[in-house]
Parts: structure tokens; C-alpha cells; sequence
């Protein structure tokens, strides 16, 4: 696991975008519980940055597809899927698994 943000820096329903290893990924904080997924909707490929975020999906600016924050999947089209992936809070670092 990789250090990727500390947890100050993402307000409840929050975001915030970093860089690892080349590849973005966003934090996404919802109601205190932090989810990592790729900046990138599996759709058309719009970043996520600008999402919303609502008990625990968040919904592509671009066409609105709701993707799950825990398992990616798309509930207005299943053959999507957004790539999440694991979160360990520890202390203040949020430390995700990308491989
Ligand atoms: S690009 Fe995200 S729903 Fe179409």
C-alpha cells in the first residue's frame, strides 16, 4: 500500500485527486469513510473530479451513470464497471493498493 493523501485533505463528501505511479486516482470521503476509484468513467472516459457524490455512489458529470464507491458497478448500465480499489486509513494517512 502507498501513502496518498492525509485525511485532512478531503472534507466530508469531498474529493480530491492524486497521482500514483503515473495514474490517476480519486479519494472520494463519504459520511467519514474513504474510497479510492479511477478518475476515469468507464463510459466515455469524462474524470470523475467533478462528480457527485451520494449514499455511497457517485454519478459521471457527463451522462449521470451512478457507479458504486465499493464495488464500481453500474446500476444504469451493468457492463460497466468503475475500477475501485482498497483504502486503509492509519492514523491521519489514507494509504490505497493499486496493484
Ligand atoms: S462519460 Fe460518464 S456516464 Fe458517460
Amino acid at each position: 500500500m502507498v501513502t496518498a493523501a492525509n485525511i485532512n485533505e478531503i472534507p466530508n463528501f469531498g474529493k480530491k485527486v492524486v497521482i500514483i505511479s503515473g495514474q490517476e486516482v480519486l479519494l472520494v470521503n463519504c459520511k467519514g469513510s474513504i474510497f479510492a476509484v479511477e478518475n476515469e468513467c468507464p463510459h466515455q472516459g469524462s474524470p470523475l473530479s467533478a462528480a457527485i457524490v451520494k449514499d455511497g455512489y457517485i454519478s459521471c458529470p457527463r451522462h449521470g451513470y451512478r457507479f458504486s464507491l465499493t464495488d464500481g458497478r453500474c446500476s444504469d448500465h451493468p457492463g460497466l464497471t468503475l475500477m475501485t480499489y482498497p483504502v486503509e486509513v492509519r492514523g491521519d494517512e489514507i494509504l490505497i493498493d493499486l496493484s
